[in-house]
């Protein structure tokens, strides 16, 4: 199985129809009861959604507001010095509340008039043809979530500040959102499991964790990076390679750590030329001819 799915915490549903989050022993939030009984009670709200009703609201705390806040505040200046303009642009024009962690159905509304792209409540880990393909139709899978107040800039799964400062942010943009799309596409055409995880590996290399030369240096557009306070800062040491659809699709990857083999593209137009492309177009045969 793709690794991807060790990065979500599993959800379990009772014969009672209780639903529980396995958090690690190691996670920040296992020894808080509070915690635990609100990450519950917001994965079952994705649980029991159905696409094309508005999505469900999901109560935070106080302190989990301010985590936000802080995050945004941090991020926005690291943001400056890293982040391709591109990327600065849309959040501009996106304008996130700062103060307040956004709903999911909030984000959706400043994202319609700008690219139209939507949000899907997840539980947790969604499988990968499901992940990717709704991407082709705009919609992107989103957890509700936010990490442990108690260590604000760390979290070992995929957040509501990663997936709406990194994600949301990147979907503000016309460009990124084509490019969303156009990974969508690819992975509704592919019928092989290999070929499905090739094109998804192009896609952690790329919007996860993609860097671009951008204003004379290199910068980042991953939302992995730029949604990651300590990994936003690292980045430019880590082993920069050239962007190369078969090295990217191939690349073994930690989800566990900073990542250290990253692919630099030259600039906007050639990840939209080299990797647009190959989402535009790719099938079975053309992946295994690329791993050949
Ligand atoms: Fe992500």
């Amino acid at each position: 199985m793709f690794e991807e799915a060790q990065y979500f915490a599993p959800v379990e549903t009772g014969a009672d129809g209780s639903v529980v989050v396995q958090l690690a022993s190691s996670h920040p939030g296992f020894a808080d009861e509070v915690y635990r009984a609100r990450r519950n009670a917001i994965a079952a709200l994705a649980l029991g959604y159905h696409e094309g009703d508005p999505i469900p609201h999901a109560d935070y705390t106080d302190e989990e507001h301010q985590v936000w806040a802080l995050v945004t505040r941090e991020l926005a200046v690291k943001h400056r010095t890293y982040a391709i303009q591109e990327f600065l642009d849309a959040a501009e024009r996106l304008d996130l509340p700062k103060d307040r962690i956004p709903q999911l159905e909030e984000v959706s509304e400043l994202l319609r008039p700008l690219t139209g792209f939507r949000y899907l409540p997840a539980a947790g880990l969604v499988p990968l043809r499901e992940f990717y393909g709704v991407l082709a139709n705009g919609l992107f899978h989103s957890t509700q979530y936010i990490r442990h107040h108690s260590v604000p800039f760390y979290t070992p799964e995929p957040d509501v500040i990663h997936e709406v400062i990194g994600h949301g942010n990147t979907l503000a943009s016309p460009r990124f959102a084509a490019l969303y799309r156009l990974a969508g596409q690819a992975a509704r055409r592919v019928e092989s499991d290999e070929a499905l995880e090739f094109v998804s590996k192009v896609f952690w290399f790329t919007m996860e964790f993609g860097v671009m030369r951008d204003r004379g240096e290199l910068r980042a557009y991953g939302a992995g990076i730029l949604s990651s306070y300590g990994e936003i800062e690292e980045f430019r040491g880590m082993d920069i390679r050239p962007l190369d659809l078969r090295a990217m699709g191939v690349q073994p990857y930690d989800i566990t750590k900073y990542q250290d083999v990253l692919f630099a593209a030259e600039s906007f137009d050639q990840l939209e030329d080299l990797v647009g492309d190959f989402w535009a177009t790719c099938d079975d045969d053309m992946v295994f001819k690329i791993m050949a």
